[in-house]
């Protein structure tokens, strides 16, 4: 649980994290239960975003939910950098950068929300038969560092324990709710930012867009889809503990176990649905 800085630009994070946590929680799960529930993301196509953008409230909650999640993970992600980049030169640097990417995302989501989509199949990008592949590449190189960064984390603990080894501050289950929490929020930003990009194809190009988003059905980005339901079912249920925690002024450590054990069964829980309708289940 990081501590909760007296003044300044970081005690405004802080709280930041906190109101834009509890204001985004019904959006998120919504957005998961209509997503990943009810439907797939690979059925996501065209015809389905412009039946739901034709009503004005779905557009405003689609906003909504990208302005939220765009700046509380932005500045988490600030908050994150900034612990490992202490020169002022990198602060400058993290500073513009988060300025930078979210002015240009939030622009171009706007944008596309507010945008009516071309009359037919067609859009003025539709000859740029690239991007596809190129958004599709980008989906790929984030399953494999996600299944990559899994699989060697899991090697090195594993050989430790094999030979013996100290495993130091990773005896401790709080440990590991902060690193899950921040690699789960992490992870879930990286995407939203790909999203946005495969997003912004519609009004520009639907045929393509329906290209992207089939892509989503490929067997080997299934798991990150399963681990990306998980990582925000995850996060955001550690981020409400945290807070209840920090509303009883209570420390962490005695319910640490108990409530890591409690994250992880939800978790599995509130996941297993969204895995079994991307494994082709029906209700
Ligand atoms: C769904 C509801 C969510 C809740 C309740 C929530 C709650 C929180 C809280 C309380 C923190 C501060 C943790 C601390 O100070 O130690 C936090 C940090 C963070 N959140 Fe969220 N969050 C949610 C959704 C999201 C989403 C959708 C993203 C990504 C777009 C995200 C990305 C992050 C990042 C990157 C951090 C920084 C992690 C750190 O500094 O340890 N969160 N969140």
């Amino acid at each position: 649980m990081r501590a909760r800085p007296a003044r300044g630009r970081q005690a405004f994070a802080w709280h930041y994290l906190r109101v834009s946590g509890v204001l985004i929680v019904a959006l998120v799960f919504v957005h998961l239960f209509v997503m990943h529930y009810a439907s797939l993301p690979s059925a996501a196509t065209a015809a389905f975003v412009g039946a739901r953008w034709a009503a004005a409230g779905w557009r405003a909650f689609d906003w909504m939910l990208l302005l939220l999640a765009l700046t509380h993970g932005v500045v988490g992600a600030h908050a994150m950098l900034r612990d490992v980049a202490r020169r002022p030169l990198s602060r400058t640097a993290l500073d513009v950068t988060a300025g930078a990417v979210t002015a240009a995302f939030l622009g171009l989501g706007t944008a596309v929300i507010l945008m009516a989509a071309p009359p037919g199949d067609r859009g003025p990008l539709s000859s740029y038969t690239w991007i596809p592949s190129l958004l599709t590449g980008g989906l790929v190189t984030i399953a494999t560092a996600a299944y990559v960064g899994v699989l060697a984390a899991g090697a090195a603990l594993g050989m430790r324990l094999a030979r013996r080894d100290p495993i130091g501050r990773w005896n401790y289950p709080g440990q590991w709710m902060f690193a899950i929490n921040r690699t789960a929020g992490a992870g879930v930003l990286g995407f939203l930012l790909v999203h946005v990009l495969d997003v912004a194809l519609f009004p520009f190009a639907p045929d393509l867009y329906d290209r992207t988003v089939a892509a989503y059905a490929m067997p080997y980005l299934i798991p990150m889809e399963a681990g990306l339901v998980a990582a925000v079912v995850y996060h955001a249920f550690d981020g409400l503990r945290l807070m209840l925690l920090e509303a009883l002024d209570r420390r962490a450590s005695r319910m640490a176990a108990p409530s890591f054990i409690a994250l992880v069964v939800l978790t599995i829980s509130l996941s297993l649905p969204a895995l079994a309708v991307l494994l082709g289940w029906r209700p």
